[in-house]
Protein backbone atom coordinates (compact mmCIF):
# COMPACT_ATOMS: atom_id res chain seq x y z
CA UNK A 1 0.00 0.00 0.00
CA UNK A 2 0.89 3.59 -0.76
CA UNK A 3 2.46 5.58 2.64
CA UNK A 4 0.41 8.11 3.47
CA UNK A 5 0.39 12.11 1.96
CA UNK A 6 1.64 14.75 4.28
CA UNK A 7 -0.79 16.32 6.46
CA UNK A 8 -2.92 19.07 6.23
CA UNK A 9 -0.43 21.26 7.67
CA UNK A 10 2.31 20.19 6.20
CA UNK A 11 1.06 20.43 2.83
CA UNK A 12 -0.36 23.63 3.65
CA UNK A 13 3.16 24.63 4.61
CA UNK A 14 5.42 23.07 1.64
CA UNK A 15 2.68 24.43 -0.88
CA UNK A 16 3.39 27.76 0.01
CA UNK A 17 7.11 27.47 -0.57
CA UNK A 18 8.34 24.76 -2.34
CA UNK A 19 10.10 25.52 -5.97
CA UNK A 20 7.74 24.46 -9.09
CA UNK A 21 9.49 21.25 -10.11
CA UNK A 22 13.30 22.26 -9.99
CA UNK A 23 15.57 21.23 -7.36
CA UNK A 24 16.78 24.73 -5.97
CA UNK A 25 15.49 24.12 -2.35
CA UNK A 26 14.97 20.31 -1.35
CA UNK A 27 13.36 19.20 1.57
CA UNK A 28 15.39 17.92 3.97
CA UNK A 29 14.38 13.76 5.51
CA UNK A 30 12.64 13.88 8.42
CA UNK A 31 14.22 10.61 10.47
CA UNK A 32 12.33 9.31 14.37
CA UNK A 33 14.50 7.47 16.87
CA UNK A 34 12.64 5.65 19.34
CA UNK A 35 12.22 2.64 22.03
CA UNK A 36 11.66 2.28 25.86
CA UNK A 37 13.76 4.26 28.32
CA UNK A 38 17.30 3.24 28.36
CA UNK A 39 17.17 1.84 24.60
CA UNK A 40 19.71 4.08 23.23
CA UNK A 41 17.64 6.22 21.68
CA UNK A 42 19.86 9.60 22.25
CA UNK A 43 22.99 7.99 21.98
CA UNK A 44 22.13 6.93 18.59
CA UNK A 45 20.35 9.94 17.69
CA UNK A 46 23.59 12.16 17.98
CA UNK A 47 25.66 9.41 16.09
CA UNK A 48 23.35 9.70 13.27
CA UNK A 49 23.53 13.81 13.41
CA UNK A 50 27.02 13.47 13.30
CA UNK A 51 27.33 10.84 10.26
CA UNK A 52 24.75 12.53 8.19
CA UNK A 53 26.52 16.06 9.14
CA UNK A 54 30.22 14.88 8.89
CA UNK A 55 30.17 12.15 6.33
CA UNK A 56 27.33 12.85 4.00
CA UNK A 57 28.31 16.69 4.42
CA UNK A 58 24.36 17.53 4.21
CA UNK A 59 22.69 20.35 6.79
CA UNK A 60 21.72 18.38 9.96
CA UNK A 61 19.62 19.75 12.84
CA UNK A 62 18.93 17.16 16.07
CA UNK A 63 15.90 17.69 18.27
CA UNK A 64 14.13 16.04 20.70
CA UNK A 65 10.15 15.54 22.48
CA UNK A 66 9.38 16.87 24.97
CA UNK A 67 10.95 19.90 24.15
CA UNK A 68 12.31 22.75 25.62
CA UNK A 69 10.09 24.89 24.41
CA UNK A 70 7.11 26.62 26.92
CA UNK A 71 4.68 23.12 26.65
CA UNK A 72 7.35 21.12 26.60
CA UNK A 73 9.00 22.34 30.21
CA UNK A 74 5.54 21.55 31.91
CA UNK A 75 5.59 17.77 30.89
CA UNK A 76 8.84 17.51 32.16
CA UNK A 77 8.18 18.95 35.20
CA UNK A 78 5.46 16.42 35.44
CA UNK A 79 7.60 13.89 33.89
CA UNK A 80 10.05 14.10 37.17
CA UNK A 81 6.81 14.37 38.99
CA UNK A 82 7.45 17.32 40.71
CA UNK A 83 3.97 18.93 39.70
CA UNK A 84 0.60 17.05 39.69
CA UNK A 85 -2.95 17.04 40.99
CA UNK A 86 -3.56 17.48 44.83
CA UNK A 87 -5.79 14.95 46.80
CA UNK A 88 -8.42 15.20 49.56
CA UNK A 89 -6.01 13.59 51.54
CA UNK A 90 -2.74 16.25 50.76
CA UNK A 91 -0.81 13.81 48.35
CA UNK A 92 -0.49 14.77 44.73
CA UNK A 93 -1.31 12.56 42.09
CA UNK A 94 -0.16 12.89 38.76
CA UNK A 95 -2.26 15.26 35.73
CA UNK A 96 -4.71 13.20 34.12
CA UNK A 97 -3.45 10.61 31.16
CA UNK A 98 -5.52 12.42 28.96
CA UNK A 99 -4.35 16.17 29.78
CA UNK A 100 -0.90 14.55 29.12
CA UNK A 101 -1.64 13.26 26.23
CA UNK A 102 -2.79 16.61 24.82
CA UNK A 103 0.57 18.27 26.02
CA UNK A 104 2.63 16.26 24.70
CA UNK A 105 0.06 16.77 21.03
CA UNK A 106 0.20 20.52 22.10
CA UNK A 107 4.44 20.38 22.28
CA UNK A 108 4.45 18.81 19.10
CA UNK A 109 3.00 21.01 17.20
CA UNK A 110 4.38 23.82 18.96
CA UNK A 111 8.14 22.06 17.94
CA UNK A 112 6.62 21.18 14.43
CA UNK A 113 6.12 25.01 13.44
CA UNK A 114 8.68 26.92 15.45
CA UNK A 115 11.80 24.31 14.56
CA UNK A 116 11.00 21.14 12.15
CA UNK A 117 8.74 22.75 9.47
CA UNK A 118 10.82 25.68 8.58
CA UNK A 119 14.23 23.75 8.82
CA UNK A 120 13.07 21.04 6.76
CA UNK A 121 11.89 23.47 3.88
CA UNK A 122 15.24 24.70 3.78
CA UNK A 123 17.01 21.30 3.01
CA UNK A 124 17.72 20.34 6.43
CA UNK A 125 18.10 16.93 7.99
CA UNK A 126 16.10 16.61 10.86
CA UNK A 127 17.10 14.14 13.35
CA UNK A 128 14.43 13.62 15.98
CA UNK A 129 14.69 11.60 19.47
CA UNK A 130 10.96 11.01 20.05
CA UNK A 131 7.85 11.62 18.07
CA UNK A 132 3.98 10.84 17.74
CA UNK A 133 5.04 6.79 18.01
CA UNK A 134 6.21 7.84 21.84
CA UNK A 135 2.73 9.28 22.31
CA UNK A 136 1.09 6.48 20.58
CA UNK A 137 3.36 3.44 22.80
CA UNK A 138 3.40 5.38 26.14
CA UNK A 139 -0.36 7.06 26.32
CA UNK A 140 -1.90 4.22 25.26
CA UNK A 141 -0.96 2.86 28.52
CA UNK A 142 -4.17 4.40 30.00
CA UNK A 143 -5.27 6.24 27.14
CA UNK A 144 -7.89 5.20 23.76
CA UNK A 145 -4.99 5.09 21.03
CA UNK A 146 -7.80 6.13 18.25
CA UNK A 147 -7.80 9.09 20.10
CA UNK A 148 -4.50 9.64 20.66
CA UNK A 149 -3.98 9.47 17.03
CA UNK A 150 -7.22 11.73 16.41
CA UNK A 151 -5.25 14.48 18.29
CA UNK A 152 -1.93 14.12 16.32
CA UNK A 153 -3.08 13.63 12.95
CA UNK A 154 -2.53 17.37 12.34
CA UNK A 155 1.53 16.37 12.68
CA UNK A 156 3.31 15.31 9.43
CA UNK A 157 4.69 11.91 9.13
CA UNK A 158 8.44 10.73 9.36
CA UNK A 159 10.44 9.83 6.14
CA UNK A 160 11.63 7.17 9.02
CA UNK A 161 11.29 6.13 12.25
CA UNK A 162 14.06 3.80 13.80
CA UNK A 163 12.82 1.86 16.92
CA UNK A 164 15.72 0.43 18.78
CA UNK A 165 14.38 -2.93 20.88
CA UNK A 166 16.11 -3.64 24.08
CA UNK A 167 14.68 -6.17 26.56
CA UNK A 168 12.83 -4.07 29.33
CA UNK A 169 15.32 -5.32 32.03
CA UNK A 170 18.15 -4.40 30.13
CA UNK A 171 16.34 -1.11 29.29
CA UNK A 172 16.52 -1.29 33.24
CA UNK A 173 20.24 -1.54 33.86
CA UNK A 174 21.29 0.88 31.87
CA UNK A 175 18.94 3.11 33.03
CA UNK A 176 20.14 2.27 36.76
CA UNK A 177 23.56 3.65 35.48
CA UNK A 178 22.94 7.03 34.81
CA UNK A 179 19.83 8.30 36.36
CA UNK A 180 19.38 10.01 39.52
CA UNK A 181 15.70 9.90 40.21
CA UNK A 182 12.96 7.91 38.40
CA UNK A 183 10.51 9.48 35.85
CA UNK A 184 6.96 8.94 35.40
CA UNK A 185 7.12 5.93 32.91
CA UNK A 186 11.04 4.57 34.04
CA UNK A 187 9.14 1.58 35.96
CA UNK A 188 9.92 -1.99 34.40
CA UNK A 189 6.39 -3.01 34.26
CA UNK A 190 5.19 -0.05 32.80
CA UNK A 191 7.95 -0.21 29.84
CA UNK A 192 7.37 -4.12 28.84
CA UNK A 193 3.39 -3.36 28.54
CA UNK A 194 5.02 0.18 26.65
CA UNK A 195 7.57 -2.28 24.64
CA UNK A 196 4.30 -4.64 23.04
CA UNK A 197 2.67 -1.22 22.36
CA UNK A 198 5.37 -0.29 20.26
CA UNK A 199 5.35 -4.09 18.37
CA UNK A 200 1.97 -4.10 18.05
CA UNK A 201 1.35 -0.26 16.95
CA UNK A 202 4.33 -0.19 14.79
CA UNK A 203 2.67 -3.32 12.98
CA UNK A 204 -0.39 -1.34 11.72
CA UNK A 205 1.65 1.76 11.20
CA UNK A 206 3.73 -0.15 8.75
CA UNK A 207 0.42 -2.19 7.44
CA UNK A 208 -1.20 1.38 6.69
CA UNK A 209 2.27 2.25 4.96
CA UNK A 210 4.66 4.28 7.01
CA UNK A 211 8.20 3.58 7.01
CA UNK A 212 9.15 2.12 10.58
CA UNK A 213 11.46 -0.20 10.82
CA UNK A 214 12.83 -2.08 14.11
CA UNK A 215 16.52 -2.50 15.25
CA UNK A 216 17.47 -4.71 17.66
CA UNK A 217 19.02 -2.81 19.88
CA UNK A 218 20.75 -4.79 22.41
CA UNK A 219 24.37 -4.72 20.99
CA UNK A 220 26.84 -2.57 21.22
CA UNK A 221 26.45 1.09 20.07
CA UNK A 222 29.17 0.60 17.04
CA UNK A 223 26.95 -2.21 15.66
CA UNK A 224 23.33 -0.67 16.23
CA UNK A 225 24.99 2.57 14.53
CA UNK A 226 25.91 0.77 11.34
CA UNK A 227 22.79 -1.20 10.72
CA UNK A 228 20.96 3.11 11.41
CA UNK A 229 23.57 3.97 8.90
CA UNK A 230 21.82 1.23 6.09
CA UNK A 231 18.79 2.13 6.52
CA UNK A 232 19.35 5.90 6.51
CA UNK A 233 21.36 5.93 3.34
CA UNK A 234 18.71 4.26 1.55
CA UNK A 235 16.51 8.09 2.06
CA UNK A 236 19.16 9.38 0.12
CA UNK A 237 19.40 6.95 -2.95
CA UNK A 238 17.82 7.06 -6.10
CA UNK A 239 16.12 3.35 -4.93
CA UNK A 240 15.16 5.53 -2.26
CA UNK A 241 14.02 8.74 -3.89
CA UNK A 242 12.22 6.84 -6.14
CA UNK A 243 9.82 5.73 -3.36
CA UNK A 244 10.01 9.16 -0.98
CA UNK A 245 8.92 11.08 -4.89
CA UNK A 246 5.59 8.43 -4.21
CA UNK A 247 5.41 10.08 -1.36
CA UNK A 248 5.17 13.19 -2.39
CA UNK A 249 9.11 14.18 -1.32
CA UNK A 250 11.31 15.74 -3.77
CA UNK A 251 14.36 13.91 -5.41
CA UNK A 252 17.34 14.14 -2.88
CA UNK A 253 20.64 12.54 -4.62
CA UNK A 254 24.20 11.50 -2.52
CA UNK A 255 27.16 10.40 -4.59
CA UNK A 256 27.66 7.66 -1.94
CA UNK A 257 30.86 7.34 -3.54
CA UNK A 258 32.46 10.75 -2.85
CA UNK A 259 30.80 10.35 0.72
CA UNK A 260 32.66 12.57 3.20
CA UNK A 261 33.35 16.39 4.08
CA UNK A 262 30.92 18.79 4.81
CA UNK A 263 29.38 20.42 7.69
CA UNK A 264 27.91 18.81 11.30
CA UNK A 265 25.50 21.23 11.92
CA UNK A 266 23.10 23.52 9.97
P1 LIG B 1 13.52 11.05 27.61
O1 LIG B 1 13.73 12.53 27.46
O2 LIG B 1 14.50 10.41 28.54
O3 LIG B 1 13.36 10.35 26.32
O4 LIG B 1 12.12 10.91 28.40
C1 LIG B 1 10.95 11.33 27.87
C2 LIG B 1 9.84 10.53 28.52
O5 LIG B 1 8.59 10.98 28.01
C3 LIG B 1 9.92 9.04 28.22
O6 LIG B 1 9.52 8.30 29.37
C4 LIG B 1 8.88 8.84 27.13
C5 LIG B 1 7.86 9.89 27.48
N1 LIG B 1 7.07 10.36 26.34
C6 LIG B 1 5.73 10.07 26.28
O7 LIG B 1 5.19 9.42 27.17
N2 LIG B 1 4.99 10.52 25.22
C7 LIG B 1 5.54 11.27 24.22
O8 LIG B 1 4.84 11.66 23.26
C8 LIG B 1 6.96 11.58 24.29
C9 LIG B 1 7.57 12.40 23.21
C10 LIG B 1 7.67 11.11 25.35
Amino acid sequence: MRAPGPSILSARFFKEKRPEGDDLVVRGRFIVFEGIDGSGVTTQAHRLKEYVGKKLGLPVHLTKEPTDGPVGGLIRTILAKRVGVPTRDGRLESVDPRCLALLFAADRIDHLEVDILPKLQNGVTIICDRYYLSSFAYQSLSVDLKWIREINSKCIHPDLTIMLRVPPLVAEKRRLQDRWHVELYEETPKLEHVSANYLSIIKELQREGHRVEIIDGNRPPNEVHKDVVRLVRSLFTTTGNKKARARGSPQLGIDFASEGGGSADA
